[in-house]
């Protein structure tokens, strides 16, 4: 172990700026406009009973449907679900634990989940079997960042929607923890040890 691990101390190294989120958000939400436009065009009572659901993944997910919702023009609702995979290490424990379930019936209907980061892609593969179950119409991935090299075999999660691509860095800030610490940082940076 080396002297700065064990003070604990980590550098943090610009990733990406609240500034270009925004540009990247805007332009996620214009996509998920357009895609659903003609759908939702033809079938004016989803003004009255929306049936497009911003499932956001928290607690990481937060800023990033948050965000995006602001742009989005199509009649949306928008539902919380709590994962947990992570715990104080930078790499996923491979168990997920899910701490607070979606509230919404998801029968018939189109799911976007908003999560701000894919890694190994267990998270969602373990989550969306599951909504499988409940018998939606669709799901559809949108991420901020994709550590698309990262997946582990046993995942085919493939993202509809991807603002950024990374390596294996660990990142924080923008709903990016480390042990529950950074997330309220409003740009996003590399954690070095
Ligand atoms: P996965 O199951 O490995 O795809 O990881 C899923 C979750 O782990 C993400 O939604 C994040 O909450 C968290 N995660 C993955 N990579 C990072 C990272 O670089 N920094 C902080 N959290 C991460
Ligand atoms: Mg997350």
């Amino acid at each position: 172990m080396s002297e700065k691990q064990k003070n604990n101390e980590v550098t943090l190294v610009p990733f990406l700026s609240a500034e270009k989120i925004e540009i990247i958000c805007k332009d996620l939400a214009e996509q998920i406009n357009n895609d659903y436009k003609a759908y939702v065009a033809s079938q004016p009572e989803l003004y009255i009973e929306p049936k497009i659901i911003a499932l956001c993944i928290l607690k990481g997910g937060l800023f990033f449907v948050a965000d995006i919702l602001r742009h989005i023009k199509i009649p949306i609702i928008v539902d919380f679900v709590k994962l947990s995979s992570y715990g104080k290490d930078t790499r996923s424990s491979g168990t997920v634990t899910i701490l607070q379930d979606i509230s919404t019936d998801i029968r018939d209907k189109h799911i976007i989940i908003f999560d701000e980061i894919i890694d190994s892609g267990r998270t969602l593969s373990f989550y969306i079997e599951r909504l499988k179950a409940a018998e939606p119409k669709s799901i559809r991935i949108c991420t901020l960042i994709d550590k698309k090299a990262c997946r582990s075999p046993e995942s085919n999660v493939v993202a509809d929607y991807v603002g950024i691509n990374a390596d294996e860095e660990f990142l924080i800030g923008y709903g990016l923890d480390r042990g529950e610490q950074y997330r309220n940082l409003p740009d996003i940076y590399q954690l070095k040890f």
